[in-house]
C-alpha cells in the first residue's frame, strides 16, 4: 500500500529528486501546489523551525503527512550568513544574481572563503505531530569569485568543492545529488522512515 505524502514545495526538480528515493519505500509524493496550498511564511532564525513551519502548514491544509526542506549557504567569515536568508540575501524579489553579487561584495575583504551548504528535512505525520522526523546534511566548500558551470542554481557557480576541483554548477545532477547537503539529508531521512 502506498502512503500519500505532500512535499511543501512546488520545485519540480526537488519533487523528482525526492520521489526517486521515497517511491521505492512506499510513498506517493505530491507537490503542495496540486492541493492549492500557498507558500508558508518562513520567519524563523533556524532552518529547522522554518522547515517545521512549512511541513505543518502543508499538512494542516491537506490533511495528509507532509515533508518540507529548508536549506542555504553558510559562510564562515560572515558568521554563517546568508544562512536562513540565502534565498533573499540580495533583497526582494529574490534573484540569484543579486544574491551572488552581495555575497562576493561582503566576502571581498575576507581571507577565509570557506562555506558550507546546509539542508534540513522535516516530516510530520499530521500538523500536530509531537515527534516530527528530522534529518540534515552538510556539504563543505569555498566561495570563488569567478563563476564556473551552468548546472544547478543559486550559489552553485561560486561554490567550489576543492577535492573535485569543480564548482557545484559543474557537476552533473546525479553527481550533485550523490554528494549534496540535500542528498545526504534525504538518504538519512529515508533510513529513519524505513
Ligand atoms: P530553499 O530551502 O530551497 O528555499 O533554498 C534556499 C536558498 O538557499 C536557495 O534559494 C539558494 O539560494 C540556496 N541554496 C540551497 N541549496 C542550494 C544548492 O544546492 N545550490 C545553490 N544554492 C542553494
Amino acid at each position: 500500500m502506498t502512503q500519500r505524502l505532500i512535499l511543501a514545495s512546488n520545485n519540480a526538480g526537488k519533487l523528482k529528486e525526492f520521489a526517486q528515493l521515497l517511491s521505492p519505500i512506499g510513498f506517493d509524493l505530491h507537490a503542495q501546489g496540486e492541493f492549492d496550498v500557498p507558500e508558508a511564511e518562513e520567519p524563523f532564525g533556524t532552518f529547522v523551525e522554518n522547515a517545521l513551519a512549512k511541513a505543518r502548514h502543508a499538512s494542516r491544509l491537506t490533511g495528509l503527512p507532509a515533508l518540507a526542506d529548508d536549506s542555504g549557504v553558510c559562510v564562515n567569515a560572515l558568521g554563517g550568513a546568508p544562512g536562513v536568508h540565502s534565498a533573499r540575501f540580495g533583497g526582494e524579489p529574490k534573484s540569484d544574481e543579486r544574491n551572488n553579487r552581495k555575497l562576493l561584495a561582503e566576502l571581498s575583504t575576507k581571507a577565509d572563503k570557506s562555506a558550507y551548504y546546509y539542508c534540513v528535512l522535516v516530516y510530520v505525520r499530521h500538523p500536530d505531530d509531537p515527534q516530527p522526523i528530522i534529518a540534515d546534511g552538510r556539504w563543505d566548500g569555498e566561495i570563488v569569485v569567478t563563476p564556473r558551470g551552468a548546472n544547478g542554481f543559486g550559489y552553485d557557480p561560486h561554490f567550489l568543492i576543492p577535492a573535485l576541483g569543480k564548482t557545484t554548477a559543474e557537476l552533473e545532477p546525479q553527481e550533485k545529488n550523490a554528494l549534496s547537503h540535500r542528498g545526504q539529508a534525504l538518504r538519512a531521512l529515508v533510513e529513519k522512515l524505513k
